[in-house]
């Protein structure tokens, strides 16, 4: 029997996690369990990561995480622990499935508009670093990952996951027409490895125009993989589309490590009442079970949720207003009572094709994730990010002044917005300027260059920022300011 790690979680956590597992447990389903200490309490009792060194090594040992929902304790310092979680054991992938579950009604199940869309999000990178300082007391400035092994790993996994799925197309959503380096990468990765699986269509949407075509025809799209934050708000777009977040499950994806949980928090206004709809955290452990490879068990049990469903059975947040909801535990009840049926619409095959279990081992060292593709690379400059509350004219004279013969100021920018050599005085402020310093003819400069011109800027400004300006081959690797 394969033993997985749980953690039941804050709030409703333990109730919901307690009626999934005895579905589990009626279902005869082949695991056991090693509960685990993560979570509120557990940051409570001194723990800064929220688990205790006991709970890591147990799910470093045994690769699955099934988890409720956990609270993260608010105040500075305290990360929240379902990111730690994701972050530290590289599960790269979140998976999110959406169906048209009848028995639930949307404006879209009336309309009788069918929906079955996977959304893949990157799940390490992107702003979700959490890399943020302020630079002046007005302006705060927050690091934004993007990196081509990273986008790499989770576009693969996407693209994989679509060939299985049997999908016909995979799309892209995106924002490369303002976050040109960016998003721009994590595009050019997306057509580098759909060239590897012809069979599938492959195309890309601007993220905003995917918003408004998913809640107009989400019946068009089938799988979409995003960058973090983009894909964390699509995904509860899409949850909305299927009924809202008791019906929105999530399986974090590694190589070594992946993590099940539902997409909803611990629902504090609900806790200890028995009143939460555990399907979301049921359907996650669906996607847990197929993961394992124990796709008759997955089947057996979801036949059996989706003809309860169907049933018009019911907890208190969906469902017709003129039965009775059942409680939690009664829920669960009712699902186990009805193992053994066919739903009407879309039964679950028995016999599914097995998705591939990762191998679980011991990583001797951290992975360096490294792309092979290095370009004749030089600096050719710098961007200071200087505090100042002067005119654009006034920075530019005392720049100037500090210029060395290597460096010359090409440009002052303001939240982004050119403000010198040219620009216009509508154009409101802040106290912080972005000034770029290239190379006069273009010559390769050394870091003693750069910090030379920085010893000469922080007579005259507090530096709160550098930025080095990279040139790999003939591409410049920075952005222009906006104006420049
Ligand atoms: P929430 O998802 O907990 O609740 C939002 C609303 O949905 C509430 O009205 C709640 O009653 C309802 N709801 C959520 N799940 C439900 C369920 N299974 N059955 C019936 N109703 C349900 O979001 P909120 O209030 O923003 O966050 C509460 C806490 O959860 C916070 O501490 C947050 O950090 C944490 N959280 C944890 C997550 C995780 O562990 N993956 C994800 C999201 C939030």
């Amino acid at each position: 029997m394969t033993k997985i790690a749980v953690a039941k979680g804050d709030g409703i956590g333990p109730e919901i996690m307690d009626a999934v597992l005895d579905i589990f447990k009626a279902a005869k389903v082949p695991l056991t369990y090693e509960f685990v200490d993560m979570g509120k309490w557990v940051f409570d009792k001194g723990y800064s990561n929220g688990m205790t060194p006991e709970a890591q090594a147990t799910i470093e040992s045994l690769g699955i995480l099934f988890k409720g929902p956990m609270e993260t304790p608010k105040g500075k310092g305290v990360k929240s622990v379902n990111v730690t979680a994701r972050k530290t054991w590289n599960t790269y992938a979140n998976k999110r499935t959406f169906q048209t579950l009848h028995g639930v009604d949307t404006v879209f199940s009336k309309a009788g508009i069918p929906i079955d869309i996977t959304i893949v999000r990157e799940n390490i990178e992107d702003t979700y670093g959490g890399v943020e300082h302020m630079l002046t007391h007005d302006v705060a400035l927050s690091r934004r990952f993007i990196t081509r092994p990273g986008s790499e790993q989770v576009i693969r996994y996407a693209f994989e996951m679509a060939r299985k799925k049997k999908a016909t197309r995979i799309t892209c959503g995106h924002k490369a027409n303002i976050m040109k380096i960016t998003d721009g990468l994590f595009l050019e990765v997306f057509y580098e490895v759909a060239k590897d699986y012809p069979d599938l269509k492959a195309d890309d949407v601007i993220v905003d125009d995917l918003c408004m075509k998913l809640v107009s025809r989400p019946d068009l799209f089938d799988v979409v993989v995003l960058t973090n934050l983009q894909g964390d708000i699509v995904s509860d777009l899409c949850a909305g589309l299927v009924g809202g977040l008791g019906f929105a499950p999530s399986a974090n994806i590694g190589d070594h490590i992946s993590i099940f949980e539902a997409v909803h928090g611990t629902a504090p206004d609900i806790a200890g009442k028995n009143i939460a709809n555990p399907t979301a955290l049921l359907l996650s452990g669906f996607g847990m079970l197929r993961h394992l490879g124990l796709m008759e068990a997955a089947a057996m049990i979801e036949n059996a949720l989706l003809y309860t469903l169907e049933s018009g059975v019911h907890t208190g947040d969906f469902g017709s207003k003129a039965t009775p909801s059942l409680n939690t535990t009664e829920f669960a009840a009712a699902i186990i009572a009805n193992f053994g049926k066919q739903p009407a619409n879309n039964p679950k095959p028995l016999l599914e094709d097995k998705e591939v279990t990762p191998t679980i081992f011991k990583l001797e060292k951290n992975p360096m994730l490294e792309s092979k593709e290095h370009g004749v690379e030089y600096i050719n400059g710098v961007d200071m990010f200087i505090e100042s509350n002067e005119q654009p004219n006034v920075v530019a004279e005392k720049c100037l002044q500090h210029t060395l013969e290597l460096f010359k100021l090409v440009t002052i920018s303001n939240r982004g917005t050119q403000v010198w050599p040219k620009g216009s005085s509508f154009t409101n402020l802040v106290n912080q300027y972005a000034c770029r310093f290239e190379s006069v003819g273009d010559v390769p400069l050394t870091q003693t260059d750069i910090i030379e011109l920085y010893k000469r800027l922080a007579k005259d400004f507090k530096i709160c920022s550098t930025e080095l300006l990279n040139t790999w081959g003939d591409k410049k690797a920075y952005s222009l300011a906006q104006g420049q």
